[in-house]
């Protein structure tokens, strides 16, 4: 049975005082039997102070990216022991606009899944494809390939941790979702490559889907038998919205 898992991904949006805004708005609107697993991922300036006002909440915390290197001359980046410390359990690895916009590469994601497992901090890997890709029907030997380079670090006896995104790149803040059927389709191509790589486990693990999911389509999504949960960017910015993908988003399956 995978619990469906929801993840607020802010992106460079909400420093700390719009985050413990949104943490006031929105914890009173979550129900007592929570069904969906739910993790907010704010900006690393604001991870300590949301992560204390979601203490003895169901909310988790989650970085949106993290550095392989446990310290040293890396002007910028954070390091894994640091988001423990700021009380992370998960970290979203791989976001397309991490390897679009800053030219990181699948191996190099896949040290950061390494540096976290050693941390027992959950990766949330990312993969995706472009327009281009897709209408090459490229799609999945572009997946294949990032999900194969990515995952090469993580041995199989710790896949039960990981958490998967598809994220098509030409879903991503466009208003232009990805059909249920064809979210679906790559993700059932993702579901066989984790079982083909991790057996059992990799029938357990969660993968989510993300690119202009909303209040509206996140049900249907979800309805799909390999979509487990939703990677969301605006639709998670206000309480209300958040609240009501939540609400939609159903229980155990
Ligand atoms: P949008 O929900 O804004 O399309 O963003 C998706 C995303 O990139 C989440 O990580």
């Amino acid at each position: 049975m995978r619990r469906p898992f929801l993840v607020a991904n802010w992106k460079m949006q909400k420093g700390r005082a719009a985050a413990l805004a949104f943490a006031r708005a929105f914890l009173p609107r979550l129900a007592d039997d929570l069904e969906t697993e739910v993790a907010i991922a704010p900006p690393f300036v604001a991870l300590d102070a949301l992560g204390r006002a979601l203490a003895g909440s169901p909310v988790a915390l989650a970085a949106q990216n993290v550095h392989p290197e446990s310290q040293g001359a890396f002007t910028g980046e954070i390091a894994p022991a640091m988001l423990v410390e700021a009380g992370c359990s998960y970290a979203i690895v791989g976001h397309s606009e991490r390897r679009v916009l800053f030219g990181e590469q699948s191996a190099f994601v896949a040290d950061k899944v390494a540096a976290l497992l050693a941390h027992d901090i959950a990766p949330i890997v990312c993969v995706g494809e472009s327009l281009e890709a897709r209408e090459a029907g490229r799609s999945f030997e572009v997946i294949g390939a990032q999900l194969e380079e990515s995952l090469a670090t993580l041995p199989p006896a710790r896949a039960a941790v990981l958490v998967m995104a598809y994220e098509p790149r030409w879903a991503i803040g466009t208003g232009r979702t990805a059909t249920p059927g064809q979210a679906q389709e790559v993700h059932a191509m993702i579901r066989a490559r984790l079982v083909e790589r991790f057996g059992a486990a990799g029938d357990a693990i969660r993968i989510q889907y993300g690119g202009s999911v909303k209040p509206d389509n996140v049900a249907a999504l979800l309805a799909e038998p390999d979509i487990d949960g939703a990677l969301v960017g605006g639709a998670s910015l206000e309480p209300e919205s958040f609240a009501a993908l939540l609400q939609q988003s159903g229980g155990p399956r």
